[in-house]
């Protein structure tokens, strides 16, 4: 999968710097080369000797040694890979990152490097949730730097919360994402997620409880099997996958909006939990509360984003998936629903409260195509996006 590929792997001085050790081992498996450079704060929890053993290259740690300045400099070694990975980004690399400090070995060839960086941030929960912090992390996003993690967990340091760095296999996974061709290289597919809030007035709205959980894993799914993802999202509890085009809407008509800017895609995800009605008039300015009286609100239809782009006469997207979150008699509604709509697929689940789906970390769903009705079983709602995404690119080859 990585064959070919050369990871220039920056380890910062934290204690998730002992990750790293795995981190190589599962990035060679895979076919990739590993060029390790270490800071000095690095050498303090993982020896330079383990780490050049197991990358099986030599280790990088200081600016200022000639040798290598002769052999190679700072500059080819940045440059000869195909990704640099920063892990563990530490608080400290990652401000001087975000600053364009070039004061060791690590932090130069970031700033002279013209090569995609990734970084999985380690930190302590306080240190990452420090504005500083935030700030950096804006910073080098805006800068086109890829994140993976932190996660949220145990730390080292007793406490509890985001900061972990990212298991070793996520990482590799996201490496994959970002130097791989996969599957889906060049192929273009709209996802939408997220619920839509509709307003009542400035500060009132009407909403759902999708939390954008699955729709976000399938974006983040298809985006590592190479596709180009426009990612249409409602306000979701969930953060945006790294690596896509993330267009931000509130209703549901900026959602539909935003669904037709992005055509033509290849295909379209239409994982949205969209309010199917809006207010009529909602009222620019907020409703009073008057002692006895009761605001009557009136409702009309939204626009069905996903009848809509099943029925295009036009560019329709070459395979259209929608979504059927139903509480009774799941496979005939959602099958008549495939039909009433003209999608390709439906992605049929019971979302009644007992199965604690809707905003769980799980998915029971069954899969509707013209061949019939597939049940899978429970999983991870991370699971039930790769095997969709594996499907969509199958599909579309
Ligand atoms: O009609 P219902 O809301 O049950 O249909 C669900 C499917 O239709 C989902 O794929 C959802 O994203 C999509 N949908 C839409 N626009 C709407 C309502 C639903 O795209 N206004």
């Amino acid at each position: 999968m990585l064959s070919g590929k050369r990871v220039l792997l920056i380890i910062g001085g934290g204690i998730a710097a002992y990750k790293c050790l795995d981190l190589i081992r599962r990035l060679k498996e895979r076919g990739a080369a590993v060029t390790p450079v270490m800071t000095r704060a690095a050498g303090e929890f993982v020896t330079p000797l383990s780490v050049s053993a197991l990358a099986g290259e030599k280790v990088y740690t200081d600016l200022f040694d000639l040798t290598d300045e002769a052999e190679m400099g700072h500059i080819q070694l940045s440059r000869v890979a195909d990704l640099v990975l920063v892990a563990p980004a530490t608080a400290d690399l990652m401000a001087k990152m975000a600053n364009g400090f070039a004061s060791d070995m690590a932090t130069t060839l970031l700033l002279a490097t013209d090569t995609p960086v990734m970084m999985a941030p380690a930190m302590n929960v306080r240190m990452w949730e420090h504005p500083a912090t935030q700030r950096n992390l804006a910073v080098l996003r805006g800068d086109g730097v890829a994140v993976v993690g932190p996660n949220d967990g145990d730390m080292a340091c007793g406490e509890f919360g985001p900061g972990r760095m990212a298991e070793p296999l996520e990482i590799v996974d996201a490496v994959i994402g970002a130097v791989a061709a996969g599957p889906l290289s060049g192929k273009r597919i709209v996802v939408t997620s997220g619920p839509t809030h509709e307003p009542i007035d400035p500060v009132r709205y009407i909403a759902n409880r999708s939390s954008g959980a699955q729709g976000t894993a399938i974006a983040a799914a298809l985006r590592a099997l190479g596709a180009e993802v426009v990612f249409v999202t409602g306000p979701a509890e969930v953060s945006p996958p790294d690596g896509v085009e993330v267009v931000p809407v509130e209703t549901a008509q900026q959602m539909r909006d935003a669904v037709h800017a992005a055509l033509p895609a290849d295909a379209a995800v239409f994982a949205a939990a969209v309010a199917d009605w809006k207010v009529v008039g909602a009222s620019d300015s907020k409703i009073k509360k008057q002692a006895g009286q009761l605001p009557t609100l009136s409702f009309e239809e939204n626009p069905d984003i996903l009848a809509e782009v099943s029925q295009m006469a036009d560019g329709r997207p070459g395979l259209v998936v929608g979504f059927a979150a139903e509480t009774d008699d799941v496979v005939a509604n959602a099958t008549a629903k495939r039909q009433r709509k003209g999608c390709d697929w439906i992605v049929a689940n019971d979302v009644s409260p007992a199965t604690g789906i809707m905003g769980g970390s799980e998915n029971a769903v069954t899969v509707i195509s013209d061949s019939g009705a597939e049940g899978w079983p429970r999983m991870g709602k991370d699971a039930v996006a790769r095997q969709l995404a594996a499907r969509i690119a199958d599909a579309l080859v």
